[in-house]
């Protein structure tokens, strides 16, 4: 029989269970956790209804229920919607303005290059600085983006047309170039090889042994077997993908064993084309962006004809 009393000692009620003369105090909850839960309670109930909670019956056909309970209040997805919507808007009004403009003539305006140079900048660190290197100035196997020195055409435009398609990219429109390997398709001997790294040695300006280097001059003009790629003098400029020889810009070394190797067995760099990874306006942001960092900014005019808005309110 158990017996609800009041306990001696702390004066509390019992729950009335006794144990060989051990009684249970009857304590209860304390205050705050009884209030905490009810106001949680309390807070679960408003949101229920403020916000979209339960899923609702639609229609008396399978799978029957296929709405929800929209809340009072809407949902915060519409509303995220809504807003990328709103952005996406601007970021069309703002590629619109740059798709239309003359490449050309923004190459040539203080206020667009202040404007679009940082944006420029972010496309080019996620996309080009593994391969170009952060500052643009290349490394081995890729070429210096800010010397002024072109493989291809070197005005914004053609820069354009490189990004968009690439260099012996997989696009079908791809500018394509290839240096032939010419100890390995057998038109030149190791010997003639050799006394052309020297010859090329010489126009760059390093040093050389100069019987080598007319010997191999010789070989460098015979039927253009050099100089109709690379120029008269190995001097470049032809627009081809075949770069100069006489400066110091090299894209795989101009010391004699990478020239050795350039030579005897040929190279075929390969930039990818962009043209299905990147919009449009990020495209020719960023063919902007190489032509204006390789051009120190005093020189660009400074007329101002077109005018791009910002994207940000
Ligand atoms: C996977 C490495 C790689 C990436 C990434 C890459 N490039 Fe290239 N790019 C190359 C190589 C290699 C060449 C030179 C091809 C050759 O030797 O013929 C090149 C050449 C170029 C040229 C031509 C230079 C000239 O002298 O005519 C431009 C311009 C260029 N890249 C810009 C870019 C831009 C802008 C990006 C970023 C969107 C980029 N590249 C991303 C590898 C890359
Ligand atoms: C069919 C055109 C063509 C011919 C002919 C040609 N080249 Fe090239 N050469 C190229 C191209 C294109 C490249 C760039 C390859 C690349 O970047 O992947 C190149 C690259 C080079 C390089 C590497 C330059 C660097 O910056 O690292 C050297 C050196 C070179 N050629 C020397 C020669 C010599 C010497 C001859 C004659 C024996 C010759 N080339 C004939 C097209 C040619």
């Amino acid at each position: 029989m158990s017996v609800k009393r009041r306990d001696q000692v702390s004066g509390q009620l019992t729950t009335g269970h006794e144990w060989d003369g051990i009684e249970e105090l009857d304590t209860p909850i304390p205050k705050p956790f009884v209030w905490g839960y009810l106001i949680a309670f309390l807070v679960a109930l408003i949101m229920w209804i403020a916000l979209p909670s339960w899923p609702l019956p639609s229609s008396m056909k399978w799978p029957y229920i296929t709405s929800y309970w929209q809340g009072l209040l809407g949902s915060d997805a519409e509303r995220v919607e809504r807003r990328l919507a709103e952005l996406a808007a601007q970021q069309k009004a703002f590629d619109d303005k740059i798709n239309k403009a003359d490449l050309a003539e923004l190459v040539n305006d203080p206020k667009a290059r202040k404007l679009l140079m940082p944006a420029g900048a972010v496309l080019y660190r996620e996309h080009c600085a593994m391969c170009h290197g952060p500052d643009a100035k290349g490394q081995p196997g890729f070429p210096n983006l800010v010397d002024d020195q072109w493989l291809w055409d070197g005005e914004v435009e053609g820069i354009y047309t490189t990004i968009k398609y690439g260099i012996n990219s997989s696009h079908e429109e791809t500018q394509s170039a290839e240096m032939p390997g010419f100890l390995k398709d057998e038109s030149l001997t190791k010997d003639q090889v050799r006394d052309v790294v020297e010859y090329v040695r010489s126009i760059s300006g390093q040093e050389h042994f100069p019987e080598a280097a007319k010997r191999g001059a010789v070989v460098f003009e015979e039927d253009g077997a050099c100089s109709g790629c690379h120029g008269e003098g190995g001097a470049g400029g032809l627009g081809v993908g075949a770069p100069n020889l006489t400066d110091k810009h090299w894209i795989y070394g101009g010391d004699r064993d990478s020239l050795y190797r350039s030579i005897a067995e040929g190279r075929k760099g390969v930039m990818p084309h962009w043209v299905d990874l990147l919009r449009e306006a990020e495209i020719r942001q960023l063919a902007l962006y190489i032509k204006w960092l390789g051009t120190p900014e005093k020189q660009v005019a400074k007329v101002s004809s077109v005018s791009i808005p910002t994207t940000a309110k």
